[in-house]
């Protein structure tokens, strides 16, 4: 039956698909009777949190009677320190993902376009209809940011650009040279927002940090997160880097307690765990390898990745290698066609992996 309530929705929001989450373990071990069940589905740091910020998150549970400091004041400072940016040019979000929530709320309208990658990430046209606005695709070029293709998109509609960097789910990135060429080209009032949600995982020179451009570019925001190396992912927390000008707009839209004590408490400790992430990287840089040469054997495609996640090509339809994959406790993401994405694993979780994919084989 349909849902009485569509007719009095807004119709942008008739447009969109929902976002379908990788699937939580806990249902899989509940539907299939798993008891050892691993997710390689949703880019999370597979070493978990920092010691240290889940240390700081348990202490900070007597507190949680109050409401959390809305702008962050502790967090704010130490990281604006970290980046050599200031205080004000920061903004904290529940999760980056609601950042670009926020973001298209305070400057899309309906009219506006905004334009981003096909295959990139999916949150992006929730948040564009969600406002209201109207999306435009640019295909890829093998798995890549075509830039050529964003310059031609751009229109006297567009209000907003978003550059996934590197790409979810394609692990490819846009190289310094392209990023500085397109922003030359961007009228100053487009925003473009870099997402760079797995930017401490990059190890490629040719990689821009999005930072050194927000003085040059008043128009840039870059998006950052604690879910990806930080191993945050549960506790909601990620954070915008911008001009004055543009934090202070999405600031009159931001819930005012957005971002929890708990939260809070753990980011900025896990800022000050630099091992953790030097061991996240290296375990990602040793996985990458190891899956690689596993995939190679199996005869299975994949994009060399920047980031804690490989998009891969299977020799048959990639819904049902997840489904058997599920049977045998290993979850990854599948995409269209024979596409699908892992997240790398511990080395255990990667030879889980290849071992169940050498069984389907
Ligand atoms: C490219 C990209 N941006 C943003 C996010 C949002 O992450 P979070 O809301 O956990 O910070 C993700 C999560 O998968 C992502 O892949």
């Amino acid at each position: 039956m349909a849902n009485r309530f569509e007719k009095i929705a807004r119709k942008s929001v008739l447009n969109i698909k929902p976002y379908v989450p990788g699937k939580p373990i806990e249902e899989v071990q509940r539907e299939l009777g798993l008891k050892n069940v691993i997710k390689l589905a949703s880019n999370e740091n597979p070493l978990g949190p920092s010691k240290l910020a889940a240390k700081a998150a348990r202490a900070s549970i007597a507190g949680v009677n109050l409401y959390p400091e809305g702008s962050a004041y502790k967090l704010r400072n130490v990281l604006a320190e970290q980046l050599k940016v200031k205080p004000e040019n920061l903004i904290f979000g529940n999760g980056s993902n609601e950042l670009l929530n926020l973001i298209a709320l305070a400057f899309v309208e309906t009219g506006d376009e905004v334009i981003y990658s096909a295959l990139s990430f999916v949150a992006y046209p929730i948040a564009v209809e969600g406002a209201g606005g109207t999306t435009v695709l640019i295909p890829h070029k093998q798995f890549r940011h075509d830039m050529e293709g964003f310059t031609k998109g751009l229109s006297l509609k567009t209000k907003l650009v978003f550059l996934c960097n590197p790409n979810n789910p394609t692990g490819a990135i846009i190289t310094k040279k392209e990023v500085e060429a397109f922003l030359t080209k961007v009228p100053a009032n487009v925003l473009v927002v870099l997402d760079e949600a797995y930017f401490e995982f990059v190890g490629d020179a040719e990689y821009p940090d999005g930072l050194t451009y927000i003085e040059k570019y008043p128009n840039v925001i870059v998006l950052r997160t604690f879910s990806k190396i930080y191993g945050l992912a549960g506790l909601r927390i990620g954070y915008g880097v911008a001009h004055q000008d543009i934090i202070e707009i999405v600031e009159r839209v931001r819930p005012p307690f957005n971002t929890s004590i708990p939260a809070q408490a753990a980011a900025l400790a896990a800022l000050g765990d630099k091992a953790h992430l030097k061991k996240t990287v290296k375990t990602n840089n040793e996985g990458k390898k190891f899956l690689y040469a596993g995939f190679e054997k199996l005869g299975i495609k994949y994009v060399k990745t920047q980031g804690n996640f490989i998009f891969v090509e299977f020799k048959t339809n990639g819904k049902g290698v997840f489904e058997a994959l599920l049977k045998r406790g290993v979850i990854i993401r599948p995409m269209y066609d024979n596409f699908g994405r892992i997240t790398v694993g511990t080395m255990k979780e990667n030879k889980k992996l290849i071992k169940a994919l050498e069984f389907l084989d």
